[in-house]
């Protein structure tokens, strides 16, 4: 803060104060002598104005609120550049700076447990209670938003408990995915294939790899879809379908794990369009030893735990 800025602010503090002791001090009126209450000495339509001094309470509370502030402000900094007496403000004080201390404090109680989990493999983590509880928490503050409380997903958000993995169920992986985060790349076919096409491969991928039934009367060629399969879906989906897990292409056989809905028309919303689905990394914000427990904690989910996700 300039020289100039913070001379204005100490005038215009100062001054309010003094200005506030002065207005309290001399305005105050002594105690009334006797008993009789002594009025403004103006009446409306009978009702008069009584003229008491101010209650002491209330004038003991407004002084001591005077008294607080000149405490505070010689204590912490606040007056223009006055940096406080009080050790810990030679920065000044920013919420960014108090934070920071209160993480250098966190990092300093809980830096040897995250430091213990860290060194053990994933796999070992997820059997341990404590690890668990950790790792579920902080799950529950930066992952539940998109994956669900219970991890079990919603639209667009892959179920995390249950079906099958987009990227890969390895403990490995798992970390891999939280890390580095995901961008699925799924194309758009409605250009290219047309619409009659697009119904035809939705059909084949509902009926055929699905095992769904179709709606009464739709007359989409599934023969023709199969081909449009072969031709363009296999070389990231795998010939039976089954998905490509270094590319995140997903298993459309297992109609549960479609993030987008496997209803003919969202299959065919998905084909016409494309989908981009991004997992955002983890590495910057949480660091190797937090998606180390919270890696273990997805992994717990399906092994041993609530679920039963597949490889493929
Ligand atoms: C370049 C690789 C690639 C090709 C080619 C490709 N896909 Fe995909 N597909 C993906 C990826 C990656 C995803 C996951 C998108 C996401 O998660 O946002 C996906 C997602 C889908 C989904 C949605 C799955 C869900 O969870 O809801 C369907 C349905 C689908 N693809 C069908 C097809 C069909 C039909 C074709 C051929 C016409 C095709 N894909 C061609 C990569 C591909
Ligand atoms: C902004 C929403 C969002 C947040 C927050 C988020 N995710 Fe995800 N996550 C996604 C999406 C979307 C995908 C699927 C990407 C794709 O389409 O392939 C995904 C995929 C995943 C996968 C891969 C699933 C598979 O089948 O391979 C894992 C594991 C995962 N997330 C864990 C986490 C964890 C742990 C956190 C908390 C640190 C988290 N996610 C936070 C949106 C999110």
């Amino acid at each position: 803060m300039t020289t100039f800025w913070s001379t204005y602010i100490c005038v215009l503090t100062i001054g309010s104060l003094i200005g506030l002791t002065w207005l309290l001090i001399g305005t105050r009126k002594g105690e009334t002598k006797g008993s009789v209450d002594q009025t403004m000495g103006h009446s409306f339509d009978g009702i008069e104005e009584y003229d008491n001094p101010l209650p002491q309470w209330w004038f003991m509370l407004f002084a001591g609120t005077l008294v607080f502030a000149v405490g505070y402000l010689i204590l912490y900094p606040g007056l223009g550049n006055w940096k406080g007496i009080l050790p810990g403000y030679e920065n000044g004080w920013t919420g960014v700076h108090e934070w920071e201390k209160e993480m250098d404090k966190a990092d300093a109680k809980f830096g040897p447990i995250f430091a213990k989990f860290a060194a053990m493999p994933v796999e070992e983590v997820a059997k341990d209670p404590q690890a668990l509880k950790m790792g579920g928490r902080l799950f529950a503050s930066n992952c539940a938003v998109c994956h669900g409380s219970d991890a079990k997903g919603a639209y667009g958000f892959p179920n995390l408990v249950e079906t099958t993995w987009r990227w890969g169920g390895s403990a490995d992986t798992i970390k891999q995915t939280i890390m580095g985060g995901r961008i699925a790349a799924m194309p758009a076919w409605g250009e290219i294939l047309g619409e009659d096409g697009v119904k035809n491969v939705a059909a084949y991928v509902r009926h055929e790899l699905g095992h769904q039934p179709l709606p009464e009367g739709n007359d989409a060629n599934l023969q023709a879809g199969q081909q449009i399969f072969s031709s363009n879906c296999v070389a990231c989906h795998g010939p039976e379908g089954k998905g490509t897990q270094a590319m995140g292409a997903p298993n459309l056989t297992r109609p549960a794990g479609l993030i987008y809905g496997s209803s003919l028309a969202q299959l065919q919303q998905t084909i016409r369009h494309g989908r981009q689905g991004q997992m955002p990394a983890q590495a910057q914000s949480q660091g190797n030893d937090k998606v180390h427990l919270l890696a273990a904690y997805v992994y717990s989910l399906s092994h041993g735990g609530q679920g039963e996700k597949k490889a493929q």
